[in-house]
């Protein structure tokens, strides 16, 4: 899609927004809302402060991730009024802002106080964001039913943030062909991270979250948070799950790349892809996004059979005994947006049997979906069924052999639709 094609839904976006604040507003009893940014906080004991990624409230409306002590007035039938931070400073820079089409919508004030500006507004005042930033500010803070209603308007993402969601996705693929092009070429941990942010032009402190980059028995932590600088003697598989930020939009793509010679892992890998793409074609609207987890824990039953791991104990067994469960501990997958754990996945709590699960509602047109099953050996999950009264039915030498690969993730990012779902990252070439 151009850009200008891309900012003309921006404006439109925005218009959307203006209605569902509105209506949110008005079901409150709120008569104006103030969104701070927030703010990154200092290290204790330092000069330095944590990374800052603002507030999604105000990304929602702006996608100026990198803005603190900004602030934007919602007032039904007013302009939205948006105080950019822009201090006289020697030590940082301040924010060029493009001239862009949603300025028309937006009015923008630049600002060189950190505090909430202030506003001659009548009636009840709602202020949101980060408690440490909203000290002095006068108003209702974070008013906690009109919060879940501002959260329910980022479910239906509007056609601009699809297309948005859509070139993160595109971005972020580029970072993954990188990114295994340098595994198979012998690259370490490091370097194939060096290779993504390459590729996608962004530094990690902008991405959505830290890549996880996990070569061989790494690859069996869920979020491998280190990068090895020296590669293993012997690379035997690559997991990565790395995204991008577009616009504030952020993807979250997982891809697990076997080496020329793991033909068992290969094998299970490739189960996995194709139980995953069985689960990306479930997504369609009126359907349980749990029936959707359920329903990776039979196919990943069946291939824990199939591939020779267990024996001996039927699919259902496997997913009732819990043994399913210590190979893919996670939910199959959450809400992606401004956010990449997008809010408002949970109306109702997630069920004894998946706890971890992040999204439980029916799935409808607009919403965007992660789908990420995973199958990892992970020595704490599973010692106590190797060890214990099942331990016969598992193949013990299959599980060493495969613990050297540490496991198996492949994350799609898709969309809703009227007649089915998009899935964005095969779009994209992923
Ligand atoms: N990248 C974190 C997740 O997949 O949820
Ligand atoms: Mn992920
Ligand atoms: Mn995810």
């Amino acid at each position: 899609m151009p850009d200008t094609e891309l900012l003309s839904l921006q404006t439109d976006h925005i218009q959307a927004l203006q209605q569902r604040y509105e209506q949110a507003m008005a079901a409150h009893g709120y008569d104006s809302l103030l969104i701070s940014s927030g703010a990154a906080p200092m290290r204790y004991g330092d000069d330095q402060s944590w990374h800052f990624q603002g507030y999604g409230p105000f990304l929602h409306w702006t996608g100026l991730t990198g803005q603190e002590h900004s602030w934007l007035l919602l007032r039904p039938g007013e302009p939205p009024l948006l105080w950019l931070y822009q201090p006289i400073d020697f030590w940082h820079a301040n924010l060029e802002l493009p001239e862009e089409p949603w300025q028309q919508v937006i009015e923008v004030r630049y600002s060189q106080q950190r505090e909430a500006p202030s506003m001659e507004v009548s009636g009840k005042l709602a202020v949101i964001g980060d408690p440490a930033s909203l000290a002095e500010v006068p108003g209702d803070h974070n008013p906690v039913q009109l919060l879940a209603a501002l959260d329910e308007t980022r479910v239906h993402k509007t056609l601009y943030e699809i297309a948005c969601l859509a070139r993160a996705n595109e971005i972020a693929v580029l970072g993954h062909k990188a990114a295994r092009d340098t595994f198979l070429a012998g690259g370490s941990e490091f370097e194939i991270n060096l290779a993504y942010q390459r590729a996608t032009g962004q530094r990690e402190a902008e991405a959505p979250y830290h890549s996880i980059i996990g070569l061989n028995e790494h690859a069996g932590t869920l979020h491998y948070q280190y990068y090895d600088t020296e590669a293993p003697a012997r690379s035997r598989s690559l997991l990565i799950d790395a995204g991008v930020r577009f616009r504030g939009y952020c993807s979250d793509i997982t891809r697990t790349t076997p080496a020329a010679d793991e033909g068992r892992f290969a094998a299970l890998a490739q189960g996995l892809g194709q139980l995953q793409h069985r689960l990306c074609e479930m997504v369609a609207p009126g359907v349980d996004y749990v029936a959707i987890h359920r329903k990776t824990h039979e196919g990943i039953a069946a291939l824990l059979s199939a591939a020779g791991v267990v024996s001996g104990l039927d699919d259902k067994a496997l997913v009732e005994q819990g043994i399913t469960r210590a190979f893919f501990p996670h939910g199959i997958g959450h809400f992606l947006g401004i956010q990449v754990h997008d809010v408002a996945g949970k109306r109702k709590p997630s069920p004894a049997d998946a706890p971890l699960l992040r999204l439980t509602r029916t799935l409808e047109p607009g919403m965007v979906v992660t789908i990420e099953p995973g199958l990892y050996i992970i020595p704490s999950l599973l010692g106590p069924f190797l060890n214990g009264p099942l331990g016969e039915h598992f193949n013990h030498a299959v599980i060493d052999e495969l613990q050297g690969c540490g496991g198996i993730r492949i994350e799609d990012n898709v969309l809703v639709t009227a007649e089915g779902a998009r899935n964005l990252t095969r779009e994209a070439g992923g």
